[in-house]
């Protein structure tokens, strides 16, 4: 009984999924019992799971049981006992309501998988020697016939059989229960291990690992007084890289605890990196599992940034625990339910950790360069999109990104107090269940008071709002007109008002603050608000702190932006004002109509010598913005891009900056180098991060000493923080010794495969001639792994996602290259191909020569008959948007 032999070879048109279409189970789950025996080709799991009738759906008579299942042979199946032969599908099994006998009864099954020629990372597959599993979001049916959906909650119990040798750790969610010695076999010595979770969970929760792992052991005592024991497994030898994986999770727990009220609720805690990952990791209960990059890091292997994300990543994935787990979604399309709340949540984590300002410019950079991109293109779809064919399309920057901006807006207009006191009631009403947006949405309103009707908008209505300021200035009275219009989507063409949040401060002529910052709420089209008693004319500052995910619109006069950059007590629109300079004087530069001013590199001098400034906040308003934002803003414009053009103006500016201010910049990388031991906390980052953004604008000159400061800086650096910004540079900038050190570098990394991902990456984002060519034999080097997601991501991903110069050649190479090595991915890892795939989403911003390239590439992949149908979903999306 192989149900994917014979049908799996007809193609099935894509079928799509609906939000309207939400039924509750048949079917609902007491308890589950599994037992592993494992083998790399052939692992056996005998399930046993109890089922009762859903007492919401009982009055509608007798229904089959409908179970996932996807590459399973079933080697056997019996209802309380008695053998059956269940129908099997492409999708699973159907057993007819007559062979089953009443409301409840007891399932067993046994089935058999291939855990070693498991490619695509979904259900359960070896890497490095290790088995270990990935069930969200339809991973489970990969291991056993279940209802596999989220609305389906029960309690699991497992059992694990494995060789003692290969597999000395045997991990599963929850608490260990039993382990023991096993009768040898011809394979060796075997030994088992049971777990118990007490808490019932979705199937997509499930865990399982097993290999040769050893871990970093530490404890934290809750509020309450109960010890949780907290352990990282590592493969041997990658013990010394989880202290700070450990401090991330200990802060973490102890920030949900005093900022939320929430506690851990078992007595152990686990996190095991995993080198083989289709994304950054996962909230399994009591098992989270990571891509190894998240967790391992040592100075001399870890970057600032490195750091930064395994803290965010560590305390998302805890987060889970309550916004997730405890409390989870109904179906799919509730994503953003965990997803976008969790996401806000690590986000004030980092913010308390790291300082709020920086946190926000960084998050926001992110949103505008992913979401906002996402928005304005063909794939574009709400925060809860309505259909979907393939849900692992659906993990994107909206769900995430504008999901956490939406509890963001909350938050906003309910203030602190009503945003904790409707997260109680939250927590309170739906523990233990599989919740909705609009349950969700009841408990702000039930705690605000507030009718939310309008804001449920935001979860609903695709594509990035476009407000307009007008101002007008009579008799000591000011008034801001906001208006407010969200441009059409794929298949959302009228769009109505939102609830957008404005916060909105003003500022006096000598720079005082006249007014501090309001929240002004418009929630029409168009809406005027008055400010009276104003002794002279104030300019205002708009949209403080990103307080709305909108595209402003407004001309703001030059001489305003500097005025802002200088004064603005808004942390967030200081360095807004810079940024929008920097991309008006782009866009003048592109198109013949301007110049770059004497103000803006005055402005820019102004806050690299003005040291009460925090260091981090300085060296972001220096960097020059990135090819792909101006795309996107011309874009926006109306216009076409030409990567070429849009280079050559911002290296043209990286360049005056470099030049005009050498003299503070060489000053000022002096004045920051330091000789105290590498430390990754945030006050330490941000003066290497100041330091290496002068280095980087001395280098866009060309400057032989400025090459001189790079590679003293490269050879001297006890740490990776300042390592490879010298030696990006270096690179980048076609420095003379570039190739000399990158084969040291790789002679010193080539035993460390996260620190290759950084070699191969920076390569690949070099926007220089001979980049296509030296990738395309990379491809070939010994150090790249094409089925390794990480090293996939890291020479092919950047090139398409980091690098438009050479990613955008006007022969099309760069497509085709993407396009080849997307084919042959397709064939082994579906989910990653898909994903690397979206970055053809941009595709109708550039001038038509290129489009048209692009959309011949785009067609030859549809063209694959064998194609995935996550690909293919993206591909034809892509093509009809
Ligand atoms: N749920 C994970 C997170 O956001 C992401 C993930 C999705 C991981 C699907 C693996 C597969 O924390
Ligand atoms: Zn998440």
């Amino acid at each position: 009984m192989r149900p994917d032999s014979a049908p799996q070879s007809t193609p099935t048109p894509q079928q799509s999924t609906r939000l309207a279409d939400y039924r509750a189970p048949d079917w609902l789950v007491d308890s589950v019992a599994l037992d592993f025996d494992l083998a790399p080709s052939a692992t056996r799991i005998k399930a046993r799971i109890i089922f009762h009738r859903n007492p919401e759906r009982a009055g509608e008579g007798p229904a089959d049981l409908v179970l996932d299942g996807r590459l399973l042979a079933l080697v056997s199946a019996a209802v309380d006992g008695r053998p059956v032969e269940p129908e099997l599908t492409r999708e699973g099994l159907r057993l007819p309501a007559a062979l089953l006998p009443g409301d409840r009864f007891t399932w067993t099954c046994e089935t058999e998988i291939d855990p070693k020629a498991n490619t695509a990372l979904e259900g359960l597959y070896i890497s490095k020697g290790m088995y270990c599993t990935q069930c969200e979001a339809e991973g489970f049916r990969k291991i056993t016939f279940y209802p596999d959906r989220p609305d389906v909650m029960a309690r699991f119990r497992v059992r694990i059989e494995a060789d003692r040798a290969t597999a000395p750790v045997l991990l599963a969610n929850g608490n260990p229960t039993a382990t023991g010695d096993l009768p040898a076999d011809h394979s060796g010595d075997r030994h088992y291990a049971e777990w118990e979770d007490p808490h019932p969970k979705p199937a997509y929760l499930f865990a399982l690992v097993a290999g040769d792992l050893v871990s970093h052991d530490d404890s934290l005592t809750t509020a309450s007084g109960r010890e949780v024991a907290l352990k990282i497994y590592v493969r041997p030898g990658d013990e010394g890289k989880c202290a700070y994986a450990m401090d991330s999770l200990k802060r973490a727990m102890r920030w949900d605890e005093a900022t939320h009220g929430r506690e851990y609720d078992l007595d152990l805690f686990m996190i095991v990196a995993v080198d083989d990952f289709n994304m950054g990791a996962m909230e399994n209960k009591g098992l989270n599992i990571f891509n190894s990059k998240y967790i391992l890091a040592s100075p001399e292997t870890a970057t600032d940034r490195d750091y930064a994300l395994i803290e965010a990543i560590v305390a998302h994935e805890y987060f889970h625990n309550w916004t997730g787990n405890r409390i989870t979604c109904r179906d799919w399309f509730q994503l953003c339910l965990k997803e976008g709340l969790t996401v806000f949540r690590d986000q004030q984590f980092s913010g308390d950790e790291r300082g709020h300002a920086v946190t926000r410019i960084d998050d926001v950079k992110i949103l505008r360069a992913r979401q906002f991109r996402e928005d304005q293109g063909p794939l574009a779809h709400p925060v809860r999109p309505e259909e979907y064919i393939e849900i692992n399309n659906f993990y994107t920057a909206t769900v995430y990104e504008k999901g956490a901006e939406v509890i963001g807006m909350l938050r906003t207009l309910v203030g602190p107090e009503g945003y904790r006191k409707a997260l109680d009631l939250y927590f309170q009403r739906h523990d233990g269940q599989a919740c909705t947006i609009e349950q969700f949405r009841q408990c702000f309103e039930d705690a605000s008071g507030r009718d939310l009707s309008q804001f449920a908008r935001w979860w609903s209505q695709a594509g990035t709002p476009r407000l307009t300021v007008e101002e007008d200035w009579q008799d000591g009275r000011y008034t801001l007109t906001l208006s407010q219009t969200t441009p059409p989507t794929p298949g959302q063409t009228d769009k109505l008002p939102l609830v957008i949040p404005v916060a909105v401060g003003l500022l006096g002529p000598n720079g005082d603050e006249v007014l501090p910052t309001q929240v002004l709420e418009l929630t029409e089209a168009e809406q005027s608000f008055t400010f009276e008693g104003l002794g002279s004319r104030p300019i205002p500052s708009i949209l403080r702190g990103f307080s709305a995910p909108v595209i402003v619109e407004r001309q703001t006069p030059d001489a305003e932006s500097a005025f802002l950059l200088a004064h603005d007590t808004d942390p967030f629109n200081r360095w807004e004002a810079g940024r929008g300079t920097a991309v008006r004087i782009a866009l003048g530069l592109i198109d013949g109509t301007g110049d770059i001013s004497g103000a803006w590199v005055e402005g820019m001098a102004a806050v690299l010598t003005d040291d009460s400034h925090d260091p981090a906040f300085r060296a972001m308003v220096l960097e020059v913005p990135g090819i792909d934002e101006i795309s996107r803003e011309i874009a926006g414009r109306g216009g076409l891009a030409d990567p070429d053009a849009i280079h050559t103006a911002l290296r043209e500016m990286r360049q005056t900056l470099g030049n005009e201010l050498s003299t503070h910049l060489t000053h000022l990388y002096e004045s920051t180098k330091s000789d105290r031991p590498y430390s990754p906390d945030a006050a330490s980052a941000g003066p290497r991060a100041l330091k290496n953004r002068c280095l980087g604008l001395l280098a866009a000159t060309g400057s032989a000493d400025a090459f001189a400061l790079a590679e003293t800086q490269f050879r001297t650096a006890d740490n990776m923080s300042d390592a490879l910004p010298a030696l990006t540079i270096l690179v980048h900038e076609g420095a003379p010794v570039a190739d000399a050190l990158l084969e040291d570098f790789h002679a010193r990394w080539q035993h460390d495969p996260l620190v290759i991902d950084k070699w191969l990456a920076l390569q690949a984002a070099a926007p220089l001639p001979g980049t296509l060519a030296r990738v395309e034999a990379l491809t070939g080097h010994p150090s790249f792994d094409w089925k390794n997601p990480n090293k996939f991501r890291a020479l092919i991903g950047v090139l398409a996602a980091a690098n438009p110069v050479v990613f955008h050649r006007p022969d099309g190479a760069g497509y085709r290259f993407l396009a080849d090595w997307l084919i042959r991915l397709d064939a082994v890892n579906p989910q990653t191909t898909a994903r690397v795939a979206g970055t053809f989403e941009t595709f109708r911003r550039y001038d038509t020569a290129r489009q048209a390239l692009m959309r011949a590439e785009l067609e030859r992949i549809a063209g694959v008959e064998s194609l995935s149908k996550n690909t293919r979903e993206m591909v034809e999306r892509m093509l009809a948007g």
